[in-house]
Formats: structure tokens, C-alpha cells, sequence
């Protein structure tokens, strides 16, 4: 039907106006890129764009999507797109923070509120999920993903696409979803945005293609290209990557969207012209251009010249026509358009009740101490840092729909939580850096951290003041929202200096410390974690954070986020990640330096905190890993077990890790996978058994003909808490 359909419409279709359909102009509510477009109005009513994206509100979509309906020569509707990254006007964590609750259920509702949202005022398209593996925190784009494990990124991404597009995109609220960037935009050299990436196939594949094509067997509708080159072609020009790996490998048959003017940026990158690059990027297996106008402006001509094929401006168009017929656009062009819809069912009550609730399981506890947490509600309570008071910065990057003045900020959230139960001072206690460039660079899009004035000593001393009247100290401390995201690599990781300075004096009180950390990164946290007594990442936590963190803090919410990214002692480690190779000379067990083994002189290769790290308010203990047997046989499975037990005094969850290591390859293999985890909440004194299934498929990878497969021998299966902190046994393959 759909086929016969489009088959009609195109026959009517001039080239122009096909031509016109790859055309995604931004409407300019948010911008991110140098160029904007000019009188959309008057291209869309002569049939000149096919979608339009970043534009908010039901009323001025549904303006212009009557134009496109009403003025047009074939009334085709337009698609409406946005960056719904971590929700809507509800914002949840951070995705990087999201990931820390290792919980599918949990993040597949959050897509799915997104996605209620979104829909509900008139967008169809979100430019989610971002999927790329990540292990290198100065690269700022680490916030909007899931960390830098390829097998827990597929499960989330799985998770993601199933919570927007639902079980039929033709619903009213379930929107496409576009996977992104496609491919290795996080290995960026030097975790600088947008730079060159350059890598083996053999880890392509095995190391970073995962979440993506886990992402097209999930079904998703669209893809995204990354800016980067991959294998010397940038993702937009890139054949073998939009062509052969996307669609022949793994079959992918929907459509291929650019990143902002990425293929204009191919002019940059050297590959010729506009219209060359252009060529390019059609012949590559692009199919809509997103703000550049090359498509627009060039195909034609190329055309004419026998650049392109009539056929590939067809097919491309025929997958943008096929994605708005997928959602239903055909039928009804304002079926996203109620405005009853948007007025009530955005942030609504239950909505931001679940935003509070996720964002408590993204909490990750990194340090606790003589269990300085969770604090009582009782006597005084001094709440000082730049982040206390900072609703504008509670939703972190990408929050583009969020009403900031409308976020809980730690402040009110400690307030409500209390009442009259205990006193709260606060103050501010340091500006966010007393470097003027970066916190200009750190406070973009709205989200102001208010500037104070007064000399870095004044505002301090008048934090220490209240401070001397508590009997605990909590410091909102670290990044603004801007310090992580697109366009925000840092060189220095660390919780900028006039903050580590208040935290160094508060600690002097002698009094107990709380540190509440806000990052979109890991951090360089090696002195904090050496003296400051409890530690609470926070992340971003989304519009509902200060509630969130008030629960954590006085132990409603027993934390259980475990971290998705290592975070490194100092920023020489990185990149740095669990799944990192042997090497030839790798250290012996126990040691931190050797002469000609693969370390540093100054600093060990250990991590400050392990991927799979997080503590809780209660302790969970292990026992020995019990294999069914430790021969798996070809085509057949064996179970791993372990006995859990809750050995603390209060209830908690906790995300349970199974790691696989290839001992002998015919290539070399990482010294740790993830292969399972299973999230298990225990009460004080219960026991679980827990059990995972191997199986041959999940000792498969790329070998160096690129062909998947597992190879007999000896592995060595490790179950434990963190990919540190695990017991171990070890199993053959036959
Ligand atoms: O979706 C984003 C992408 O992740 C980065 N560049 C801009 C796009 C559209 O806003």
C-alpha cells in the first residue's frame, strides 16, 4: 500500500520538487552551526522542503505545515524534527547519567514520556538516540551518550528507540527516532569536537559498531551522519559506511539524514566544491540534507551533467516520502497538531514524578565514608556552592523544550524535603570560575549561573560563616550544564579551581562534607576522592533534580547508579576504559610501575573509579561464581550463578556484572567484556541467586577477515559488582 502509494506520487513529482523533499531546513528556534536558512515560507509553498526541524510549539507547526498542505503543488506534508535528547519539557538525567541506572524499563519510559511529550506539540522526529561509544572525557558530546561499554549502549539504544517510535509510528504519540552519529563520532583525537577519527576496522566493529547496528535491528526509522571522517571519508561522502555497512550489512532500509551542514563541512574537509560534495553524499546513500542546501541547490546541475542518477535522487527521496507515510502524515499532516494534547500532556504531574524518580537511580555514590550519608533531618544544614541555587543548570545539555525556571534546584529540594524538620543556610560560596572566558563559554543557551560580584574572598568567607553554624555541610559543586555537551571539549577535567578552593576551606571546618558533584563527564576527582568524605554525582539530573537529590540525601532513594565511564586519576590516562587490550608488556598483578611494562612514571594505570563502580547505603556480598559446567559445548549453553546477599541494614539494588575475557584469539582480545548485568533489588538479609546463560554467541567478535565468530579455548567468566571488583572462574569453549 505504502509502496503503491509513494509509486503515484512520485510519478507526479518534477525533480525539483523531489529534490526538495531531501531539503531539512532549521527553523531556528535552537541553532547550533553557523548557517540558518532564509524565507522558508516561500520554499516550502514551491515545494522546496521536506521537513523542518527545531521548531517548538503546536501553533507555529501547525502554520507551517499548512502551507506545506494548502500552497504546495502536491500538498505533501512536512516532518517536524528536534533534539529530544533526555525528554521534553520533563527533562530526565543526562543520557550519560541515565545510562548509570543500568535500568531498561526505567530508560525505555523515559524515551516513551519524551516521545508522549514531543509528540503532543507537534514534533514527529526526535535526533535520538545518540549512541557512540565514548571514552574520552575531554570530548564534551559524552554527556548525550551511554558511556563507553558497546554492549550496554546497544541494550540502552534498544531500549530508547522501542520508548519513541512504540509499537506503530502511525500513533499520535510515538515519534521516529534517528540514531546518531553515525559512525565513531565519539573517538574524536584528543576528545576535541568534531576532529578526525582514524581506527582499525577490526575495532569498528568489535569496539564501536555495536550500539548502531543494534539500533537498526531494533528498528529504528532514521540515521543520523557523524561530522567526522572515517577511514579518510568523511560519514556524509562515506559509501562503504552509509551504503555497505548501514544497508547491505545490516539492512537497513529507512532514512539517512546529515548532521548540521555536514556535507557543506566536506568542502572544508577537502573533498571539493558544493556540488561535488554534494554528489558525494547522495551517491553515498545520504537521503536528506540537513540545513546546508547543497542537495538543494546543486543536484540539479549534477544531474544534467550525469553526476548523479535520476534513480539515486528517487531512492532518496522515496525514503524521506516513506517516513513521513510510517508516521501517518499522509493521512492526517496535523495529526500531531492538537492543541488540547500539548496542554495536558506536558510536565504533567505524573510525568515529573517519574523524571524524579529516574534521576535518583542515576545517582551515582562514589565515596561514603564512616556513612556520612545518608544525612539526617535534623539540626542545621549549610548548602553552599554555585550549583545550589542553579535551577537554569538542574537540566544539562540538550534540554532545548525545558522551561529552566521550572527545574527543582538543590536548594528548594532540600527545603521541601526538610520542612521545619531541620534549618537550611545557604550560600553561594564561590562563582562557577573565576576564569571569565570559560564561564561565559559555560553559561550559553539561557542557562546562566548568576554572577556574583564581590571579590572570590568575600563570597567565600560568607559561605564559611554559615558553614560555622551547621552541623553538616553539603557543597553543590563542579560543571554548569554548557561545561558538557556539543562544542564543549575540555583539556582540564577537573571541578574548576575557585570551587576546589571553597571545598578545601569548607573541609578545614572539620565538620562532615557532602560533596553533591553536577558533570556531564567524568572527572579528574583524585584529591576530592582523597578528602572530602562522601561523594554523590549527581550529573545532570533533570528538571526534577533537586527533589531527586533531596531523596538520596536523606535516604528515601538508596543510590545504585554505577558508573558507565571510568573516570580517570588524572587527565594524562585518558583515554581510559575497562575493555582496554593486554598489550605485550602489561604489568604484573600487584604492581603500578616496571621498568619497560606498558605505565606512566608519575601515576598508576588504575582508574580513580572503575566502569560498573557505584556504592550504596547498603553492602551487598558475593559468593563464589558456580558454573553448571566448564566446558560449553558448540551450539549448547552453560549457566554462571552467584549467590547475592544484602548484608547491610537497608534495602537497596544492586546491578550485577558479568564479564567475559577471550584468554587466546587469533586476534588480541580484550582483558574484560561486558556481557550481562542484571539489576536486583534485595531487602537487609535476603539472598538471591543470580544467573546468567553462555552461549557461544556471546564469545563471538570480528576477527581480522571481519567475519563474526567465537573460537574454541579458554576463557575466563568474572561476576562482581564493578569491572574491578569480581570474582572469577574459568570455562573452555570446544
Ligand atoms: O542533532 C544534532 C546533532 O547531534 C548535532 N548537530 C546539530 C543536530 C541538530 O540539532
Amino acid at each position: 500500500k505504502m509502496d503503491q502509494f509513494i509509486n503515484r506520487l512520485m510519478q507526479q513529482m518534477t525533480v525539483e520538487e523531489k529534490l526538495g523533499q531531501l531539503n531539512l531546513p532549521g527553523a531556528g528556534d535552537i541553532t547550533t552551526g553557523q548557517a540558518s536558512s532564509s524565507d522558508i515560507a516561500g520554499k516550502i509553498a514551491e515545494g522546496k522542503v521536506g521537513g523542518l526541524f527545531n521548531i517548538k510549539t503546536v501553533a507555529k507547526i501547525r502554520d507551517v505545515q499548512k502551507i506545506a498542505v494548502e500552497k504546495s503543488r502536491l500538498k505533501i506534508p512536512l516532518i517536524f524534527g528536534m533534539d529530544v535528547i533526555h525528554g521534553y519539557q520533563t527533562v530526565f538525567p543526562i543520557p550519560l547519567g541515565l545510562s548509570c541506572s543500568w535500568d531498561m524499563p526505567l530508560i525505555e519510559r523515559s524515551a516513551r514520556i519524551a516521545a508522549i511529550e514531543a509528540s503532543a506539540d507537534g514534533i514527529n522526529w526526535t535526533f535520538s538516540p545518540m549512541v557512540d561509544i565514548s571514552r574520552d572525557a575531554r570530548w564534551g558530546r559524552v554527556s548525550e551518550g551511554s558511556g563507553e561499554d558497546p554492549y550496554l549502549g546497544a541494550e540502552i539504544a534498544k531500549a530508547m528507540i522501542k520508548g519513541y517510535q512504540g509499537d506503530d509510528l502511525s500513533k499520535n504519540n510515538t515519534i521516529i527516532a534517528c540514531v546518531k552519529h553515525f559512525a565513531l563520532y565519539g573517538a574524536a583525537e584528543a576528545g576535541r569536537d568534531y576532529n578526525t577519527t582514524d581506527m582499525s576496522r577490526v575495532r569498528m566493529y568489535n569496539e564501536f559498531f555495536l550500539p548502531y547496528q543494534a539500533s537498526i535491528e531494533a528498528g529504528v526509522g532514521t540515521v543520523m551522519t557523524s561530522f567526522n571522517e572515517v577511514d579518510g571519508i568523511p560519514a556524509s561522502a562515506n559509501k562503504w559506511l552509509m551504503t555497505e555497512v548501514l544497508r547491505n550489512q545490516w539492512g537497513f532500509n529507512g532514512m539517512v539524514v546529515t548532521d548540521y551542514t555536514a556535507i557543506n563541512e566536506m568542502v572544508d574537509h577537502g573533498l571539493g566544491d558544493l556540488r561535488a560534495v554534494s554528489a558525494l553524499a547522495l551517491k553515498a546513500g545520504v537521503d536528506m540534507d540537513m540545513v546546508g542546501e547543497g542537495f538543494l541547490t546543486t543536484l540539479k546541475q549534477s544531474l544534467d551533467e550525469g553526476k548523479v542518477s535520476q534513480q539515486e535522487i528517487d531512492m532518496a527521496c522515496r525514503r524521506v516520502l516513506e517516513a513521513k507515510y510510517k508516521l501517518g502524515l499522509f493521512t492526517d499532516p496535523y495529526r500531531y497538531c492538537d492543541i488540547k494534547r500539548s496542554k495536558k500532556e506536558i510536565y504533567t504531574p505524573a510525568f515529573r514524578k517519574e523524571a524524579r524518580s529516574t534521576a535518583a537511580q542515576s545517582f551515582v555514590l562514589m565515596k561514603n565514608e564512616r556513612n556520612t550519608l545518608p544525612l539526617k533531618k535534623t539540626g542545621t544544614i549549610a548548602l553552599i556552592g554555585p550549583l545550589a541555587d542553579a535551577t537554569e543548570n538542574m537540566t544539562g545539555t540538550w534540554s532545548v523544550a525545558a522551561d529552566f525556571s521550572k527545574s527543582v534546584s538543590v536548594l528548594n529540594g532540600l527545603k521541601a524535603s526538610v520542612g521545619k524538620q531541620s534549618r537550611i543556610l545557604y550560600a553561594k560560596g564561590s562563582n562557577l570560575t573565576e576564569d571569565s572566558i570559560l564561564e561565559e563559554r559555560a553559561t550559553m543557551f539561557g542557562k546562566t549561573l548568576r554572577r556574583d560580584s564581590r571579590s572570590a574572598e568575600v563570597i567565600r568567607n560568607e559561605a564559611l560563616q554559615i558553614a560555622g553554624q551547621a552541623d553538616v555541610i553539603v557543597a553543590a559543586l563542579g560543571e554548569s550544564a554548557e561545561m558538557s555537551g556539543e562544542s564543549s571539549s575540555r583539556t582540564d577535567i577537573g571541578i574548576p579551581q575557585v570551587q576546589k578552593d571553597l571545598l578545601a576551606e569548607l573541609l578545614k571546618t572539620g565538620k562532615p562534607v557532602v560533596l553533591i558533584l553536577f558533570t556531564g563527564r567524568p572527572l579528574a576527582l583524585q584529591w576530592e576522592s582523597e578528602n572530602v568524605p562522601a561523594i554523590l554525582n549527581v550529573w545532570f539530573g533533570g528538571s526534577e533534580a533537586g527533589d531527586a537529590i533531596a531523596d538520596v540525601l536523606f535516604g528515601a532513594v538508596n543510590p545504585s547508579g554505577k558508573l558507565t565511564m571510568t573516570f580517570p586519576q588524572n587527565v594524562g590516562q585518558v583515554p581510559i576504559f575497562y575493555n582496554h587490550k593486554n598489550t605485550g608488556r602489561p604489568l604484573e598483578d600487584g604492581k603500578w610501575f616496571q621498568k619497560f611494562r606498558s605505565n606512566y612514571l608519575d601515576v598508576s594505570n588504575d582508574p580513580l573509579y572503575p566502569f560498573g563502580y557505584g556504592l550504596s547505603y547498603t553492602q551487598f556480598s558475593y559468593g563464589n561464581i558456580r558454573l553448571s559446567d566448564s566446558l560449553l559445548r558448540s551450539g549448547k549453553s552453560i549457566t554462571a550463578s552467584v549467590s547475592l546477599t544484602n548484608s547491610g541494614s537497608l534495602e537497596g539494588k544492586e546491578v550485577v556484572q558479568l564479564y567475559i575475557r577471550d584468554m587466546v584469539g587469533s586476534i588480541t582480545r580484550p582483558v574484560k567484556e561486558l556481557k550481562g548485568f542484571q539489576k536486583v533489588s534485595l531487602k537487609p538479609g535476603e539472598s538471591r541467586e543470580v544467573t546468567f546463560l553462555i552461549d557461544e554467541e556471546m564469545l563471538k567478535f570480528y576477527n581480522s577477515e571481519l567475519k563474526f565468530a567465537a573460537e574454541p579455548g579458554d576463557f575466563k567468566l568474572f561476576i562482581g559488582t564493578n569491572s574491578r571488583d569480581a570474582k572469577e572462574v574459568n570455562f573452555k569453549l570446544q
